[in-house]
């Protein structure tokens, strides 16, 4: 059996002291929540040498990762609750100041533990009160009073979530794990695309969270504590243009609170992707235009142009 790796720690403040949190987590999120599936892993997990778990109101998971840990301790794989670090997080539903504290009630009780490590807010926009949903439509959108529902939270450390891609899931792509740079990265170093990955975040200083239920892949994605990547490498990584996964166009609306991508993503969204999508869009319409000789779609056509030329000034 493999040694528990040690993962490395750091020191997150906050108003109730200081607490430890290993940098690497084990993510809970799937599309159908196989609850033996992920109590097996977590227990694996926590033999690997695992101490930090992801979890969500809205990924349904906080019961069986609370069996897991219950169990983990009755095998005596860990003395306590105390020594693994829980996240869990407020569905956009009750992002309101006056349901943060229930929220998290709910999620305590998921977990009978009495405290959590983290809480955070799971996405900075808030969904119309009451039952949990998702996807969020458009109309379950509603504005977002974030000084009020930060005033009920604490602040957490940058965390990354999805170092994979989120490859295999439906929220996800395969871009990452398929990537020619990381591949050849891969090689050279004798790892994985993934061990690649876990260790790129892992030196950009940021807490991350990886999603494995299976035990050899758990194994591998713990293994990344013991080499590095080199400048050169590093320089390839950051190099390689980057993508939102997920655009959720389907939140920006006229009448809405977010009237455009770049308003929803805060200015995150990444220009150069941005720009190729307004090329594509202009281009699409020329053909289309060309092709049916529609005046509109000519009109839809000259109007992108202009979008594009101050684009690219
Ligand atoms: N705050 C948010 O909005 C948010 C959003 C997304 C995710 N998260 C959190 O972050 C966690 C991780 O993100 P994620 O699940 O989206 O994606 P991920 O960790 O990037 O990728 C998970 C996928 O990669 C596979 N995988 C894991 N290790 C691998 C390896 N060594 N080689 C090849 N494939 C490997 C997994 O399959 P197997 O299980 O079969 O190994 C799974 O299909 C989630 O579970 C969740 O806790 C948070």
């Amino acid at each position: 059996m493999m040694a528990a790796t040690k993962i490395p720690e750091v020191v997150l403040g906050s108003s109730s002291g200081q607490r430890t949190m290993p940098v690497l987590g084990f993510g809970t999120a799937t599309d159908y929540l196989d609850p033996n599936a992920l109590k097996t892993a977590v227990l694996e997990a926590i033999k690997l040498g695992y101490r930090h778990f992801d979890t969500a109101s809205i990924y349904t998971s906080e019961q069986t990762l609370r069996e897991a840990v219950a169990e983990a301790i009755s095998l005596g794989l860990i003395a306590s609750r105390d020594q693994v670090f829980i996240t869990s997080k407020m569905w956009c539903n009750d992002a309101h100041p006056d349901l943060v504290i229930p929220a998290l009630k709910k999620s305590l009780q998921n977990l009978r533990m009495e405290y959590l490590d983290l809480y955070l807010i799971h996405w900075r926009i808030s969904g119309k009160p009451g039952k949990l949903v998702y996807p969020l439509t458009e109309e379950d959108l509603v504005p977002l009073d974030l000084k009020g529902v930060w005033a009920a939270m604490e602040e957490s450390q940058r965390l990354a979530y999805s170092p994979l891609g989120g490859s295999g899931t439906s929220w996800g792509s395969s871009h990452v794990l398929e990537s020619k740079v990381l591949q050849e990265i891969a090689e050279a170093r004798v790892k994985t695309i993934a061990q690649v990955c876990i260790r790129w975040v892992y030196q950009t200083g940021t807490i991350v969270v990886v999603k494995s239920y299976n035990k050899e892949r758990l194994k591998q994605n713990v293994q990344v504590f013991d080499w590095e990547l080199s400048e050169e490498d590093l320089d390839k990584i950051n190099q390689t243009p980057q993508h939102k996964t997920i655009l959720r166009e389907e939140y920006v609306s006229a009448n809405g609170p977010y009237k455009s991508l770049e308003e929803f993503w805060d200015g995150e969204l990444n220009s150069k992707f941005f720009k190729s999508l307004v090329l594509f869009i202009f281009f699409a319409f020329v053909v289309c235009g060309i092709v049916d000789c529609g005046v509109t779609t000519m009109c839809h056509s000259f109007f992108l142009f202009f979008i594009s030329v101050s684009f690219f000034g």
